[in-house]
């Protein structure tokens, strides 16, 4: 017989890639209209949860350091929300394996909210639809929604207005960068010339698009250009910074050539993940 008390639940947090990201304006609430193509991968941080009366937070995992402390966790955060407006009186003991880099341009703590709420839904018997879920996450962060339902998708708005992306790239090899270095996003957001290039048309050529913070974010972390250019002499069919970056990331035709791509990498010492999109 199963007891309430032996559940535990199990949840991916797909780390979040953007595969273009066009700046427009800034607005008037101090966001950033946007356009851009989000992308999940197999990699991501591993939530999991069982029943209890409160709800609680145990970090582990390489980056478990760095997330910051509790309270500011979004995970609790999202916990909490879901509760309120859900009216669960329950609580949850929940465990993250924190194995995306912070300040990444990852979306770790967007995608650990997302799971949070996928998560916590199916425990406390809810089971909410993602689009449910999505009016709550966008009140915990702009890529909160897009992680809620971790697919291919174009987003638009501060990012939480989203539409279908007409490719399927699930499987597509892909190498993920980081040079060691946190790069806090407001300010890279802030360090856009505020020249607007463009928006993306729906199903635009991935390689004919662009990251619009990029040189933002290289101002701040010169080291993101040599990221850049080490991936592109791998010869990847398409290499770019996600988000405000200094996470920068390649897509591959196929695993051999991404493992080369890796193993060239490698002498820099810097973290990389070798995965696949989803
Ligand atoms: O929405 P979120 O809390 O994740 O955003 C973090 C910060 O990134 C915001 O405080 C803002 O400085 C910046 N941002 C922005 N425009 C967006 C999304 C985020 O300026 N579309």
């Amino acid at each position: 017989m199963i007891r309430r008390h032996d559940t535990i639940l199990t949840e991916a947090a797909p780390a979040k890639v953007n595969l273009a990201l066009h700046l427009r304006h800034k607005r008037a609430d101090g966001y950033h209209a946007l356009e851009t193509v989000f992308a999940f991968t197999a990699f991501g941080d591993e939530l999991t949860a069982r029943p209890a009366d409160t709800i609680s937070l145990a970090l582990s995992g390489e980056f478990a350091g760095a997330a910051g402390p509790d309270a500011d966790n979004l995970v609790l955060r999202a916990a909490h929300a879901l509760a309120a407006a859900a009216g669960v009186t329950e609580g949850a003991e929940i465990a993250l394996d924190k194995r995306i880099p912070v300040a990444a341009g990852l979306g770790g703590g967007s995608a650990d909210a997302a799971a949070t709420l996928r998560l916590l839904s199916r425990l406390w018997g809810l089971d909410w639809s993602l689009e449910r879920l999505d009016a709550i996450a966008a009140t915990l962060g702009s890529d909160v929604p897009a992680c809620v339902h971790s697919r291919l998708c174009f987003g638009a708005g501060r990012g939480e207005v989203l539409a279908p992306w007409p490719d399927d790239l699930s499987g597509t090899p892909v190498l993920l960068v980081n040079p060691r270095v946190a790069v806090p996003t407001g300010p890279v957001f802030a360090g856009w010339d505020r020249v607007d290039h463009g928006g993306i048309a729906a199903g635009a050529p991935l390689a004919t698009l662009r990251n619009d913070m990029t040189a933002a974010a290289c101002a701040l972390a010169p080291v993101i250009g040599e990221v850049l250019a080490a991936l592109a002499a791998t010869g990847p069919m398409l290499s770019r910074m996600s988000g405000s970056g200094a996470t920068c990331l390649a897509l591959y035709h196929d695993n051999a050539a991404r493992d080369r791509a890796a193993a060239a990498i490698a002498p820099h010492g810097w973290w990389q993940v070798a995965t696949h999109l989803i």
